[in-house]
């Protein structure tokens, strides 16, 4: 069987946040959960391509609704979290999925400044994440996936703040299962 066969309408009743879907992974993502049945929350900082990309799904019929969101800020995320849960009444599933890589260059050529950018937009903007998608997936059973990297796993030559944000992400989303398996002990 087809996997689109098989697939289809498995995300129907479903909401879920897509945190960096104006371009790239998070829009063929955003795509794809629409396509499977779910109404999408899109969340970016680039708002001509994400509001353009909500229209796009609206026009196919489906549910879809833009919100700007800048993970490097604090309180961005739990403003799509809010649309999540007042437009369509709820959050079943977010994909974690806004990252940068910042300039290639050896280590010790690095800035502090492109390091603090990396990190707190790729690693603290996935910390913000599940902190503000948690309180409302736990009580449905919901699900989260945060987009890390080959480079969270070995460090490449010249990205060594990007690598170093990507094994944070590994981290912290291992962390969250193990504090699931505690909470259901
Ligand atoms: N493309 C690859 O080969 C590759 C490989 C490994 C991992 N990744 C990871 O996959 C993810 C998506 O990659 P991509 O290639 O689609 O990248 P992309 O640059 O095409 O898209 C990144 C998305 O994140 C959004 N974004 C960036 N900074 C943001 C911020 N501060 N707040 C909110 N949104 C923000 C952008 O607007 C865009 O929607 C990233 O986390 C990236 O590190 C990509």
């Amino acid at each position: 069987m087809p996997a689109e066969t098989s697939l289809t309408g498995r995300f129907d009743g479903k909401v879920v946040l897509v945190v960096g879907a104006s371009v790239g992974i998070g829009a063929a993502a955003a795509r794809l959960f629409s396509e499977l049945g779910a109404a999408v929350v899109l969340a970016s900082r680039n708002m001509e391509a994400t509001r353009a990309l909500a229209d796009e799904l609206v026009g196919l019929g489906r549910q879809a609704a833009a919100v700007e969101a800048d993970v490097g800020h604090d309180g961005d995320v739990e403003r799509a979290v809010a649309v999540a849960v007042e437009r369509y009444g709820g959050l079943d599933a977010a994909f974690n999925n806004a990252g940068i890589q910042g300039p290639a260059r050896p280590l010790a050529e690095q800035s502090d400044v492109d390091f603090d950018r990396i990190l707190n937009v790729n690693l603290k903007g996935i910390w913000r994440s599940m902190r503000a998608e948690l309180p409302e997936l736990i009580d449905r059973g919901g699900a989260i996936v945060n987009t890390a990297s080959v480079g969270g796993l070995i460090v490449a030559p010249g990205i060594s703040p990007y690598c170093a944000s990507k094994h944070g992400v590994i981290g912290l989303s291992r962390g969250r299962r193990s504090t699931t398996r505690r909470r259901c002990a």
